[in-house]
């Protein structure tokens, strides 16, 4: 960046971070967070539920085409080299094959745009995809078959005999460390803050830990495969596709075909499950060109396998976290610095101290994360990326800490509450992380902890009670909107460029819109998952609810002002300004007189319209610069460790929340649940396995990469403070991603209460557990 522009735009942040609360948006409570009588807050069920369980709501791979053609994959077995030969022979000549596609005859493409490199910029990785012969990673794709069937391109795919000049490859992290660090950044900004002399205070400080952590690389397994069916209309190109980002997947596949961003129509109405892995991929761009070769629509479903291999996940992390404290547990220095690795072709640090720079009030901070480059497949977004696994180490540091100093660990937390921002010094805009702690240590019965481990046994199991804090920013990224249309049946259709991956935005935004509107919830409907619909809106960073959420303000506003311009002379709204009109009833009414009413019947029958549309986009989030916005929350987990075998076990979590406003508490609840039962799988049981001497993952099915099934998970308790936040739209702070946080963290905790042994490598197996057991030099029995 040029050093004017650099300095503008700290004059530009200074500016924002300086200017009256009314400037920012969000500056003006919403006025829906006074409203305590309608929808919102009320638990609604999910409005495609029906659909879901009747087999009527169609994914990515569902949609019937004329003479769909299926693909399949071959990957590379080396990683990194060239391609020396490629027989395709074998598989064009079986049953049902219509083409091979390799490098020598793909339709010329541009690169992916990757992520991060442009606002529409949907790819996990900067590629060509099949225009050369170079392999970059193991696993990677590099011939497609086409077929009538999915089984005979499966059968065909396997006929494919390829031959590779094999170069050397950086797999080990010793080697990347070897070939040096560099500093990592995050959405721009550098991922190193330092305020004070941290290593200094340390050295000082009265009690301190300084301990490494370190978490294994992790993989996407939604339940729904990435998919996609394409189909070439002349010079258009349709895509179904199981995506996160609808919008920027149309862009980004415009740019890779050189299309104009409209000649690329994307929908996804039904995602099963994204959690920032279901982005652009090849599969989608590799589709596409098959379908072009073969003039014929075609489906690309990856296998399981396929995920792993096309896919990325997270990358692994090694982190140090110190802590010095004063006598009375206050913090003199707080470091948490480490490494991280990405790939040639990404730039993707795993930022794990973005939950360090918010959580604790300290006299001193050293912060940093640097990157390695691997030759493997470019890592991804995961659920909270940065967070997930920074609060695995941050609040187990801080637990080793309570232990060290004889403190309970919650209070410890609370001695350290910052008042402000203890990076940016901003205020924060609501937090309320105590309450969270009283509210949910109360439920729990967290004072029944016994401080000092191995002391509760029943049987064979030793049980122990751990806490950690859980946090997530509140993220609203640019270029919400939504378009509002209103009938003359006195019925809303509320469209937006969103997505559905099961966490219940239709139904949310549905109860948001009714209650902006002044309607009943049957007379809303809301379309979305559409590249066509308004709005550059993504499903990550747990903003979609407040991206769409402001957007909906903006489009009321906009309608109310269409609707005034019809309002006739002997109507009892005429003359009246957009701030003086609340919505109620089916209609509009003058705020401070509310029998000054028209029915929107009325109005659009008065005007002799039978529909009025209004489309409105949100202004740039700002108020996240003006204010610190996070959300918080306590969790709270009893373990137990069996004395004989050393299998650990969950027997209970409890998580209580501080996200502001919760909308509707049954979609909620799930959102928060299922981010927990990740935060066990990471805790317990998730792994890459990656061999470190060729590259390749050595567990890419669900047989050998454990995730928490039925049996593993204990009922789990959620609950919230429900303050809404003043400054966010309807109050709500984001929920997606907050429950994978701090979960892996109280539960290594609980673990070190029930055995007494600290395993500071994820996941914590049973090997871990009786190793440390043997280093102690106590015996199970
Ligand atoms: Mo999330 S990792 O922002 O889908």
């Amino acid at each position: 960046m040029n050093i004017i522009k650099e300095a503008a735009q700290h004059v530009m942040k200074k500016a924002v971070e300086l200017a009256p609360d009314a400037w920012m948006p969000g500056g003006k409570s919403d006025p829906l967070i006074e409203r305590r009588d309608g929808y919102i807050g009320t638990p609604v069920s999910r409005l495609d539920g029906a659909d879901k369980v009747q087999g009527k709501a169609p994914f990515a791979a569902e949609f019937p085409l004329d003479r769909l053609a299926y693909a399949a994959l071959v990957y590379s077995t080396v990683p990194k080299g060239r391609i020396a030969t490629l027989d395709t022979a074998k598989a064009e000549a079986a049953p049902g094959v219509l083409l091979a596609m390799t490098h020598k005859n793909a339709p010329a493409m541009q690169p992916m745009p990757r992520f991060l490199t442009g606002e529409k910029a949907a790819a996990g990785e900067g590629l060509a995809v099949f225009q050369d012969d170079l392999v970059h990673y193991n696993g990677q794709p590099v011939a497609l078959v086409l077929a009538e069937t999915q089984e005979q391109a499966d059968h065909a795919a396997s006929l494919v005999r390829v031959t590779y000049l094999t170069e050397a490859a950086v797999t080990s992290l010793a080697a990347a460390r070897a070939a040096g660090t560099e500093p990592g950044a995050f959405m721009g900004e550098p991922l190193k803050k330092e305020i004070g002399d941290a290593e200094r205070a340390l050295a000082d400080a009265m009690y301190k830990v300084d301990v490494v952590y370190s978490t294994p690389r992790y993989n996407h397994n939604a339940i729904e495969l990435h998919a996609a069916t394409v189909a070439w209309e002349g010079d258009k190109l349709r895509i179904h596709d199981a995506t996160q980002a609808v919008a920027h997947t149309a862009w980004s596949m415009a740019q890779v075909f050189g299309l104009k961003e409209e000649q690329v129509h994307v929908t996804s109405p039904f995602v099963g499950g994204g959690f920032g892995g279901k982005a652009m991929w090849r599969h989608q761009v590799l589709a596409a060109a098959a379908s072009k070769l073969a003039g014929r629509p075609v489906r690309i479903v990856l296998s399981r396998e396929g995920v792993y291999r096309v896919v990325g996940g997270r990358t692994l992390t090694e982190q140090r976290v110190a802590i010095g404290a004063t006598a009375d547990g206050n913090f003199d220095a707080l470091i948490h610095t480490g490494v991280t690795a990405m790939t040639p072709h990404n730039d993707f640090p795993e930022p794990f101290i973005l939950a360090s720079q918010c959580l604790y009030a300290a006299a001193s901070f050293k912060l940093d994360v640097e990157a390695v480059r691997l030759d493997a497949l470019a890592n991804t977004f995961m659920r909270a990326p940065g967070e997930a696994v920074g609060t695995f180490a941050l609040e187990c540091a801080v637990d080793e800490l309570a232990v060290l100093m004889g403190i309970d660990p919650v209070e410890l937390r609370i001695t350290n509450e910052p008042d402000k921002d203890p990076i940016a010094g901003t205020p924060f805009s609501s937090r309320h992380i105590v309450d969270a702690w009283r509210l949910g240590g109360e439920r729990f019965g967290w004072n029944a902890r016994h401080f000092q481990p191995r002391t509760r046994r029943e049987g064979e199991w030793l049980i122990g009670l751990g806490c950690a804090t859980a946090t997530y920013p509140y993220h609203r990224m640019p270029g919400g909107a939504a378009r509002i249309t209103l009938t003359r049946d006195g019925r809303a259709h509320v469209e937006f460029a969103a997505h559905e991956m099961g966490m219940g935005t239709a139904t949310t935004h549905a109860m948001v819109a009714a209650e902006r509107l002044g309607l009943a919830l049957e007379n809303v409907s809301v379309g979305y998952g559409d590249s066509a619909l308004p709005g550059v809106i993504l499903a990550g960073g747990s903003q979609q609810t407040a991206s769409v959420g402001h957007a909906i303000i903006e489009a009321q506003r906009a309608l109310v002002k269409a609707l005034l311009a019809l309002a006739a002379r002997e109507s009892p709204l005429h003359g009246l300004k957009p701030d003086e009109i609340a919505a109620r009833d089916g209609g509009l009414c003058k705020i401070d007189e509310p029998q000054r009413f028209v029915s929107y019947a009325a109005l659009l029958e008065g005007a002799g319209r039978d529909a009025v549309s209004a489309e409105g986009s949100a202004p740039p989030p700002l108020e996240t610069m003006h204010w610190s916005m996070h959300s918080f929350g306590a969790i709270f987990c009893e373990a137990r460790v069996n004395v004989v075998t050393g299998e650990p076990r969950v027997t209970r979590l409890l998580g209580a929340f501080d996200c502001g406003r919760i909308i509707n508490p049954k979609t909620a609840a799930s959102q928060f649940r299922g981010g927990m039962i990740m935060g066990m799988g990471m805790a317990l049981m998730e792994e890459t396995l990656f061999d470190e001497r060729n590259g390749r993952i050595m567990n890419p099915s669900l047989s050998e990469y454990h995730v928490p099934v039925h049996l593993d998970v204990p009922e789990i308790e959620v609950m919230w403070t429900d303050i809404p936040d003043p400054h966010a739209p309807m109050g709500a702070r984001g929920i997606g991603e907050i429950g994978i946080t701090g979960t892996s963290a109280a539960i290594a905790n609980a673990i070190y209460n029930a055995c007494g042994i600290r395993v500071r490598d994820l996941p914590i197996t049973l090997d871990k557990l009786m190793e440390g057991q043997a280093k102690e030099g106590a015996s199970y029995c």
